[in-house]
This record gives C-alpha cells, sequence and structure tokens, in this order.
C-alpha cells in the first residue's frame, strides 16, 4: 500500500499541499525553506536570513519553526560536510541499474551501501560518533547493543581507533554475526532475548564500567555519518533526481540523507519506505508524535524498531516527503531486482527502497525520471535465500497458484494437462482423495498479476472449478508442501520417482506419456530450478498388469526409481 499521508506536515494541512512556513501552495519537497520551487533558488543559500538586532524593533521575535529547521539544516550540513567517514567506509557507487530500468520505464540508480567493508552503510555513523570522541573517553571503551549491521558498524570503527568495544547481543543472534563481531575483535556480551533488553543491558554496563554507549540512530553524529550517503549522491548525479527511496528503521539513516539533501536539493522527494509491520516512523509521523509499536516483524531485520529516535523523528518529520510500506513478498521480489542487475545479493532491509520506488512507480505513473534506491545492506544468512527465491516470485506476481477441481473420470487429468500445457509450471500436486472429484494444486508462471484472472476463466471455461490462490497465505505458507496424505482409494497403488531434463513443456510431455490405462493416483512436482525435474508419481496398477507397467517404465526413457517399500511412504502416504 502507498501511505499518500501528508506525514511531513506539522500542522496536518494536507488538501492542497501547503508550505508549513508561508502557508503557500507548493510542492510537497519544499519542507522547511518556505518558498516555491519553481523559482530558481536552491537549498539554504535561498534562504533569506534575518540580521538582528534591526533598529527601531525593539524585541527579537520569537524563533519561528522555519528558523528552527533552517539551524537544522545548517546544523546538519555542517555535521555531514565534517563528518569522518572514510578511514573506514569507502564511498560507494551510485550504479545504474539498467534492467529495472526498463521495467520501471525511468532511469533507476542504485547507492551501494550493501558493498561497504562491513556490508552496510552503519559504520559511517558509528565511526563519525566514535572518531569524534575525546581521547579520554575512547579510552574508556564503547557499549552499543545490536544484533546486526550496527555492531559491525561499532567493532569496525573501534578496531581502526583503537578502543575496546564491548557489544551486547540478544541470545537469539544468529552465531554468524555474533562471530562476525567477535572476529573484529569486540567483546561480546550475549544478555535478554529482544533488542530491547539488550539495549537496558547496555546502558547499565555503560553506567558502571563508563563506557560510552553508541546509539544506532538518535546521535547527532551518527545521523550527519549516515548523511554522507545523500552528500555523495548529489554530487555523482548532479543532474535532476525525482525521488530517493531510503529504508527506514530507527530513522538515522533517512534522517542525515533528508537532512543533506533538503538543505543542498530541496526539490528532490526523500521517501521513507517501511516494512507493513515494521512502521514504527510514519505511524509516528501521521500521529505527530513518538508511537512504540508492540510488536514488529522480523522479515527485515535491519528496520525492526519499536521506537524511533526522538532527534530522527524531529527530523524524518519535518523533511520527509513522503512514507510507503511494503510487505516482504515485494521486498523479496526486489532482492531478485537487485539480483539482476548487480550479481549481489541484499539482505531484506537492503531491498526495502527498491520495493518502495516499485510500489510508488506504479501509483503515481511517472516515467523519464531518475529515481534513486538505497541498497543499504547485502548482511543476509544463506539459508534464508530459500525464502527468498521461493517467495520472489509471489512478490513479483509472477506466480499463479490455483485449486481446481477436475472430475475423477478418465481423461480429465490429461485435459487439465492441455490447459497448462502453454505454460511453465511450477508445482502441481495431486492426491486422489474421492470418487467423484480430484483436487490439483497447479502454480503457473504468468506476467503480472491480471494474468491469473485470465487463466482461472481458462479454467472454469473448460469446466473446471478454480480458485486463485495467490492470496491465500495458508496456500503460500504451508499447504503447498503438505498436499498429498494417506487415501483410503489407493488400491494397488505403486510409487515411483522420475527425474526428466528440465526444459520448458518437459513436464507435459512426461504427463501425456503416462499410459492412460492405469490411474494416477499422487502426483507431486516443484519446480527448483535444477537441471533435472524430480516427481513423484503413484499409479495404480492391478496386479495382473506388473509385467506391462515394467515394459512401459522402461520404454518412457526416463530414469526412475520405485519407493512402493520406503517406510515413510508406508507411514504418510498410504
Ligand atoms: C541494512 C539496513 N538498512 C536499514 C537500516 C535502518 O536504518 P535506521 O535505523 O537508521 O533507520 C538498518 C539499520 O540497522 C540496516 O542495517
Amino acid at each position: 500500500m502507498v501511505d499518500t499521508n501528508q506525514g511531513g506536515l506539522p500542522d496536518g494541512r494536507t488538501n492542497p499541499p501547503r508550505n508549513w512556513i508561508t502557508g503557500q501552495e507548493t510542492t510537497r519537497s519544499n519542507f522547511g525553506l518556505g518558498r516555491d520551487l519553481s523559482q530558481p533558488q536552491r537549498g539554504l543559500a535561498a534562504v533569506k536570513r534575518v540580521v538582528w538586532p534591526q533598529p527601531g524593533v525593539a524585541k527579537r521575535p520569537p524563533m519561528t519553526r522555519m528558523d528552527r529547521m533552517d539551524k537544522t539544516l545548517l546544523d546538519y550540513l555542517q555535521r555531514i560536510l565534517n563528518a569522518r567517514v572514510y578511514d573506514v567506509a569507502i564511498e560507494t557507487a551510485l550504479d545504474p541499474a539498467p534492467k529495472l530500468s526498463k521495467r520501471l520505464d525511468n532511469r533507476v540508480w542504485l547507492k551501494r551501501e550493501d558493498t561497504q567493508p562491513v556490508f552496510s552503510f552503519k559504520l559511517r555513523g558509528a565511526y563519525n560518533k566514535m572518531a569524534r570522541l575525546s581521547q579520554a573517553e575512547r579510552s574508556r571503551g564503547v557499549v552499543c547493543a545490536s544484533a546486526g549491521n550496527h555492531a559491525q558498524g561499532v567493532a569496525l570503527s573501534a578496531r581502526k581507533l583503537g578502543c575496546r568495544a564491548t557489544i551486547v547481543m540478544p541470545v537469539t543472534t544468529p552465531q554468524l554475526k555474533s562471530d562476525a563481531v567477535a572476529s573484529l575483535g569486540a567483546d561480546v556480551v550475549f544478555h535478554g532475548e529482544s533488542y530491547s533488553d539488550a539495549h537496558t543491558h547496555a546502558t547499565r554496563l555503560a553506567d558502571q564500567h563508563g563506557f560510552v554507549f553508541v546509539h544506532p540512530f538518535d546521535d547527532p553524529d551518527v545521523i550527519a555519518g549516515q548523511g554522507t550517503i545523500g552528500m555523495e549522491i548529489l554530487r555523482q548525479h548532479q543532474h535532476p533526481i525525482h525521488a530517493v527511496f531510503v529504508a527506514v528503521g530507527g530513522g538515522g539513516l533517512i534522517a542525515g540523507v533528508a537532512a543533506y539533501i533538503k538543505a543542498v536539493r530541496p526539490e528532490i522527494k526523500v521517501i521513507g519506505v517501511q516494512m507493513v509491520d515494521s512502521d514504527a516512523m510514519m505511524r509516528s509521523v501521521r500521529a505527530k508524535q513518538r508511537v512504540r509499536l508492540d510488536d514488529v516483524g522480523l522479515f527485515s531485520d535491519g528496520t525492526a524498531v519499536k521506537y524511533v529516535g526522538e532527534e530522527t523523528f524531529r527530523i524524518a518529520r519535518n523533511l520527509v516527503d513522503e512514507f510507503i510500506t511494503v510487505d516482504s513478498d515485494s521486498v523479496c521480489a526486489a532482492i531478485k531486482d537487485a539480483f539482476e542487475d548487480t550479481r549481489s545479493i541484499m539482505e531484506p532491509a537492503g531491498a526495502i527502497g527498491i520495493a518502495g520506488m516499485k510500489q510508488y512507480v506504479a501509483k503515481n505513473k511517472i516515467q523519464d525520471q531518475s529515481l534513486v534506491a538505497i541498497t543499504c545492506g547485502a548482511n543476509i544468512n544463506f539459508d534464508r535465500l530459500r525464502f527468498v527465491a521461493e517467495r520472489a516470485e509471489v512478490g513479483e506476481e509472477r506466480e499463479a497458484l490455483f485449486a481446481i477441481t477436475i472430475p475423477e473420470e478418465r481423461g480429465s487429468f490429461k485435459k487439465l494437462c492441455e490447459l497448462v500445457r502453454q505454460r511453465s509450471v511450477t508445482e502441481f500436486s495431486y492426491r486422489l482423495s474421492d470418487n467423484d472429484h480430484a483436487h490439483v494444486l497447479v502454480g503457473l508462471t504468468t506476467e503480472d498479476r491480471s494474468e491469473a484472472a485470465l487463466i482461472g476463466q481458462t479454467f472454469s471455461d473448460a469446466g473446471f472449478a478454480a480458485v486463485n490462490l495467490v492470496d491465500d497465505e495458508l496456500s503460500k505458507q504451508h499447504l503447498r508442501y503438505m498436499v498429498g496424505g494417506r487415501s483410503p482409494l489407493t488400491e494397488n497403488e505403486r510409487l515411483f520417482r522420475f527425474e526428466f531434463p528440465e526444459r520448458p513443456g518437459a513436464l507435459m510431455r512426461f504427463l501425456s506419456s503416462m499410459a492412460p490405462g492405469w490411474n494416477i493416483s499422487l502426483f507431486h512436482y516443484r519446480n527448483h530450478g535444477a537441471d533435472y525435474g524430480r516427481i513423484l508419481v503413484g499409479i495404480q496398477v492391478p496386479p495382473n498388469d506388473h509385467a506391462a507397467l515394467q515394459a512401459f517404465l522402461g520404454d518412457r526413457g526416463y530414469p526412475f526409481a520405485e519407493e512402493t517399500e520406503n517406510p515413510v511412504y508406508q507411514m504418510f502416504l498410504r
């Protein structure tokens, strides 16, 4: 869903968009700068400064919001320009994404923060904060709480600066991440079940041992460090940019990027993207105060924050043009998009910006614009890739899943196969369950969502009732792996595993070659993208036909193995 909330407007006026200082109608990128963007003025340079004291005016008028925001922008501009990040961080590339550009009909650029030394932008903020500590503070050591990228940023910065770092991680932290932090020389302390438990413990350690606490987002030096990404983008792309899409967790990244962009090229939209189940910043901006979430989804662990920062909220509510929320399927699809253009695999938080960009383009139907997404991290566990690959097709709406009911009569299975013959089949599961009807789960590759409806119609026209399951979580997450089970009707059933070279149309050729004389009572196929397709087939063969079956199997030319005596088959399927 795209949130069209006018979140950044502190006075809540929404229609038509107005500059919140001057009250003039304006574009929404004009926050904080109090002027008409159609004029050729730009950024802070265009703001008229009031010189004080003024002759004949006794009392200085109170500071307006504009004054306060100007001050903030100026302050952050200085902090960002002076930020010390390049001792550890690199200036990452702003890479064109040709495939995504073609698909979205816009010019897409990826700011490759996934290529930083610890595979995320977080070391910019951590290092800037730590490099600014006094020698005395640094010699006391630093502490932080994090299960992920901030921990690695702090650990690497500490090693570079020669100071001791203690990282508190929840006990649930994957070993991969704690090992990465330990290998950078930091002391790892496991405490509590959640980030909040670890955070409380880290502040306790700071009090007890005099360590300096390094906040993951709510600190001006951390924000300024992240803001160097905005600075690099504007330097690297001096032509017009329509919008920059930024993943939001606690808000440090977007606060820094927005502060720089709105100070220098305020006509560029800064768009915050959040997971739909982890949208603390969007809710806070709507509510005009920080909102604490009870729970957050953990799929995108980098952005799973329940309570945003005070300073990050203040900046985001004034400077961010719009917030968009995305779901995990669309983030999986975005990971795939990023892979296709970069051959790199982003972590979920690292691809959120792309998912938001796609949604924004679809909703606003913009064309021929330059759009930037910050790919902010690549710390993904290998075992997550299975889920990502599985869901990417659904998220992209390139896989349609149907439950189809066919009459249990000779020829109807074959007729169904004829209907799907032209398409690429991703899944085909069937188990004989009653005498009159069979239910078949079929997954098919599609070009877009509208196609699923057309396919459903084709099934209905052929007399097969079809239920479109593309929005059905039960089916996508569980049922597709569970179809089957025992059947009381499987007299004389024999079970075979077959392999065939995975080529377009190969599955349907295989199905058509099955002898019409015997009833197929079980069928399972799932396309895993391997070189060989693997299927499991149950065939009901009367004892008198066993020799004929053997001959038939030999004639097919497909390698096969009989599994009828396999105890697992006996336990779960007979
Ligand atoms: C990869 C990645 N993306 C985005 C974020 C969100 O950053 P912030 O908390 O500054 O909003 C994080 C935070 O750790 C992250 O690791």
